[in-house]
């Protein structure tokens, strides 16, 4: 039996308590059925729990493969997330609590939060960022990240927030694409009790970054041992955040914004070597974004919420930034590792600030279950009542874990599925409504249409198939900036003559219940650890390398990671194969990309399997690599090739 029909055979159920029900926003399944039969009377209704500058004219244009959202409206995000909290009675509630992994703890309220985005935004005009001009921001977990980001929503100008773990040449390859004028960064961060030195990445990508003007550093390291030192300074280019702030006006007012103007671009890794700038708009994806995040995650006033994604990541931006301070709400927000200087970290931080909405990585989870219950039972985690899963396929077991030993079987387990691209969560149980079963993302949010189908576009209503979102929802992706056509190629050229038919990329499966299950992805792009990575992007970092002739790279199962990376190698002349050139080509692409694309496996080998017209068969590199037998290689220019590989596969296991 293969794991699919192990997945399916799932029959345990878990609806939500009574208790939880009689409290929850939604308890029952009229949402889904009114959203259902009128998805723009949904929306409509969600977009007007915003702030609107002038009301929209029309809810939705669609015309396949494009779609406008509250198309005339105008209005501000940082004014929705940030000034009309200030007016009522949540001036001076908790907006972020912020911890840092050296132990420095910060909270600051929506007023707080309130200055310093005026101030910020006008550190920004002052450096002569204007509406429509691209800001790159490559930070660690502090709470200037945010800021930065409110900051440029204010002014209208777009923000690209880089990963804070990314290489220079990650860095200098996204703030070139899009054009950034202005780069805000920090001197570093803490990372497992190191320091992670941004400043100095950024200088060596700025060296190739010809349209960055001003660099806005924050001091990160003043409460620890560092000094203004720690970066080097460029005169005339490089400006301390601490003392720019200081010398500008303290009220910014909001730039008045188009429902349609771009608020971000956010880069992905597809299935080329070049990552894609997806471009995310502002009036639908703050509905999508605050839509979502309320009824998801059963979001009240007094919730005390925590997402542990990094703001580098899609997740950051909607459900750590957008999306919760569209609502209100009081989040945690932590910079560090969550096995730093201990395993209960993240326990202790749920004990201390009484964290009762947590969302995080099966990763995480698959590890938390690794270091064992201890750490957790070390902590009273009494007040949590909402677990969230994203990011990849949960498996069963830390399902169940998940439920048992963080939630003790008392808080609905939330597995949202979604993407970079889509903004917002798209299949998810609701924590009132659904009787979650361990494993399964459940069924589409109210107001989102997705289904199943085969390649040719026909309906499958129970068993495995392509997963496909059949109507534009508010928080899609506009385009891929700078390459409009591959926004058509990828999402919406899958079924032939049918542009309205969005594709993701992922497989999934649909049980008699009408639940899905997703399988993860049926492209060349890889899930590792929750970060999505293309198969291209790490062999164009390998053969970058002078030893290397050729590679491929497959994903393979890991118990912790969900996918590792295996490449498979030739040589060119003249170089050998030996334990150390393998340390250095891991290196290597670690140095290239960043250390999440470090491959766990090289493998040389003289040749790599190909057809008869030279395509790479990947397939047979990745039953290799999971060590499966062959499949079939008949249509193989040499097979002898491929069973040669398998040989010393298994020798170097
Ligand atoms: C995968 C992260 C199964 C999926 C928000 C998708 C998931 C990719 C889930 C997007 C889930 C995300 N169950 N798979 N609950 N959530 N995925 O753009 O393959 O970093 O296409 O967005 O992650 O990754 P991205």
């Amino acid at each position: 039996m293969n794991d699919i029909d192990v997945l399916l055979q799932e029959t345990r159920s878990f609806p939500p308590s009574a208790e939880f029900k009689a409290k929850a926003h939604v308890h029952d399944s009229r949402l889904h059925d009114d959203a259902g039969m009128a998805p723009h009377a949904f929306w409509a209704r969600e977009a007007a729990t915003l702030d609107w500058m002038k009301p929209w004219e029309t809810v939705c244009e669609w015309t396949p493969p494009r779609a406008k959202w509250f198309t005339g409206g105008t209005l501000n995000v940082s004014v929705n997330c940030v000034d009309r909290h200030i007016h009522g009675p949540r001036r001076n509630k908790a907006a972020l609590i912020w911890e840092g992994e050296p132990g420095d703890r910060r909270t600051w309220t929506y007023w707080d939060l309130y200055r310093e985005v005026n101030l910020a935004a006008n550190m920004l005009k002052r450096l002569g960022v204007t509406k429509g001009d691209r800001v790159a921001i490559y930070m660690p977990m502090i709470v200037e990240s945010v800021i930065a980001m409110l900051a440029c929503a204010r002014i209208g100008a777009i923000h690209t927030v880089v990963f804070g773990g990314f290489s220079p040449d990650s860095l200098r390859d996204r703030i070139n694409d899009c054009g950034c004028k202005v780069l805000i960064t920090a001197d570093g961060g803490y990372r497992r009790g190191q320091t992670v030195p941004l400043k100095r990445n950024a200088d060596e990508a700025l060296k190739e970054c010809p349209t960055i003007e001003h660099v806005l550093v924050v001091m990160r390291r003043r409460s620890g041992v560092g000094d203004e030192t720690f970066a080097e300074m460029q005169e005339g280019r490089d400006h301390w955040w601490h003392r720019l702030k200081r010398q500008v006006p303290k009220y910014c007012e909001p730039e008045e914004m188009d429902a349609e103007d771009v608020l971000f671009i956010l880069y992905t890794s597809g299935t080329t070597g070049k990552p894609k700038g997806i471009v995310h708009t502002t009036g639908g994806y703050l509905t999508g974004a605050a839509a979502t995040t309320k009824y998801v995650f059963d979001l009240k006033d007094e919730d005390v919420y925590w997402c542990t994604a990094d703001i580098g990541w899609i997740t950051g931006h909607t459900y750590l930034t957008y999306g919760p301070l569209a609502n209100g709400a009081t989040c945690v927000m932590y910079e560090g590792a969550p096995d730093w200087p201990d395993k209960d970290r993240f326990w202790q931080i749920c004990e201390r600030y009484g964290v009762t909405v947590f969302y995080t990585a099966p990763t995480a989870i698959r590890a938390f279950m690794k270091w064992g219950a201890p750490f957790v039972e070390k902590h009273d985690l009494s007040q949590l009542r909402v677990l969230g899963s994203v990011g990849e396929p949960i498996n069963p077991e830390a399902w169940m874990w998940y439920h048992k030993v963080i939630g003790k079987e008392r808080c609905p387990i939330v597995d949202t599925w979604w993407q970079t691209e889509t903004g917002s969560i798209m299949i998810t149980p609701l924590p009132g409504v659904t009787s979650t079963k361990p494993g399964s993302a459940t069924t589409p949010f109210p107001g989102i249409k997705a289904t199943l189908l085969d390649s040719q576009a026909n309906e499958i209503a129970v068993g495995g198939g392509l997963l496909a979102i059949t109507h534009p929802w508010p928080s899609m992706l506009r385009t891929i900036w700078g390459d409009d056509q591959r926004y058509v190629d990828t999402y919406f050229s899958k079924w032939e003559g049918r542009p309205d038919l969005y594709f993701p990329g992922d497989g999934a499966k649909r049980d008699d219940d009408g639940f899905l299950w997703i399988l993860g992805r049926v492209d060349d792009v890889l899930n590792v650890a929750g970060h999505r990575i293309g198969t291209m992007e790490v062999e164009s970092a390998l053969v970058d390398h002078p030893a290397v002739a050729e590679a491929a790279v497959v994903g393979k199962s890991h118990d912790l990671k969900g996918q590792a990376i295996a490449a498979f190698v030739t040589l060119r002349a003249g170089f050998t194969q030996s334990g150390s050139l393998r340390d250095e080509l891991r290196e290597h692409v670690a140095l290239k990309i960043g250390a999440l694309a470090r491959p766990d496996d090289i493998l040389f080998s003289a040749d790599l399997p190909k057809t008869r017209s030279g395509k790479i068969m990947r397939r047979l590199l990745r039953d290799i690599a999971e060590g499966r037998a062959l499949g079939d290689t008949t249509t193989l220019a040499d097979p002898s090739v491929v069973a040669s590989l398998k040989d010393q596969y298994e020798a170097q296991e």
